[in-house]
């Protein structure tokens, strides 16, 4: 009987949580500023490393916002996805739903479609070259003005085929879902699906909102779902998926320990929850190490992981058939590997 490691490796899994910004490596964070003859305030990859220490969400964001200063042409986005793809390649996930920020970028002067052409190629090839498959969400910022969301969704316009959603992130306090419910409309009835941040660091309230004033399809974190037995009872009834992540709600003091990380409780409730790594190369690891990380901490069985890795899919934009697919998949291989 393989051990837990070997288990989550060759375990089929895939990702809804992840902000391709932030899967930025310290290593292409020079690469791009040599290549972009851009100044970063620091001396070696280690600097940036050992930057990364933050005691809340606000703390992150803003060296997040530095960091991706370094990204220009459409081979830097295109190197940052595909960067990304093959950490993933690594770590058996079949299938990536990655969030992008274009409001951090159009107000360096990047234009919308240099962005989206590097990250689509990439996308394209991760399929052609690996088989991963893609979704690709675009995020509003919301301590940004909800006009501005609806500048980028006009931008977004012509690109409407290579996006499945919109998101919301960024700084969560103070800007509560209802800021955003006419952008997200005016998105619904353009066909995208969408998602939002909520109860990361926000009241079970935004995430009332997002579910009755966002009418979203999936709600990232929502960590604090777990204060309100109502919520709990609704999420699961209404087969809400929770794309959670173990290692940032560890780096973004949203746990003071993974032992107390709210998974398992999540399990047992009967919600869809789900592992993600959100932005792995700021807080320490990429799919597989999250995954790994809270089944250590929480005591995870294999059956638990089985749930884990099948809510992956079943809380994805893909098909139902495609989802049906990888779902058999993971019962032959958890069959054969217990
Ligand atoms: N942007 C990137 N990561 C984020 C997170 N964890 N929460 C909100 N906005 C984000
Ligand atoms: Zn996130």
């Amino acid at each position: 009987m393989p051990n837990i490691a070997e288990f989550i490796q060759k375990l089929p899994k895939a990702e809804l949580h992840l902000h391709l910004e932030g899967s930025l490596e310290p290593e292409l964070m020079f690469d791009l500023a040599r290549r972009n003859k851009i100044a970063i305030p620091f001396n070696a990859v280690e600097d940036i490393r050992a930057a990364y220490n933050f005691s809340n969400l606000q703390d992150f964001l803003d060296i997040y916002y530095q960091g991706m200063n370094v990204l220009h042409g459409k081979e830097d986005y295109y190197d940052l996805t595909m960067g990304y793809i093959k950490k993933i390649q690594q770590d058996n996930c079949l299938h990536t739903e990655v969030f992008f920020d274009p409001q951090a970028h159009l107000e360096r002067g990047i234009e919308f479609p240099v962005i989206m052409a590097g990250i689509t190629s990439a996308l394209k090839d991760a399929e052609k070259d690996f088989g991963i498959t893609s979704r690709l969400i675009m995020c509003f910022l919301r301590h940004l003005p909800e006009e501005d969301a609806f500048k980028t969704l006009k931008l977004a316009e012509n690109f409407l085929p290579h996006i499945a959603a919109v998101g919301l992130d960024s700084s969560e306090l103070g800007h509560p879902p209802s800021k955003f419910a006419r952008v997200f409309k005016a998105a619904k009835e353009r066909g995208l699906l969408s998602v939002a941040h909520a109860g990361e660091e926000g009241p079970p309230q935004y995430i009332y909102q997002a579910l009755d004033l966002l009418n979203i399809d999936r709600i990232d974190h929502g960590n604090r779902a777990m204060e309100d037995p109502v919520l709990i009872e609704r999420l699961r009834s209404e087969r809400m998926t929770l794309t959670v992540c173990p290692l940032s709600n560890l780096k973004l003091c949203v746990v003071n320990s993974l032992r107390d990380h709210p998974i398992k409780p999540m399990l047992q409730a009967g919600i869809r929850a789900t592992i993600n790594s959100d932005d792995p190369s700021y807080f320490g690891g990429y799919l597989n190490d999250n995954y790994l990380a809270v089944a250590n901490a929480v005591d995870l069985d294999k059956s638990d992981l089985v749930t884990l890795a099948k809510n992956s899919f079943s809380g994805s934009f893909l098909s139902e058939k495609e989802i049906n697919h990888h779902i058999h998949q993971i019962d032959a291989y958890a069959t054969s590997h217990t």
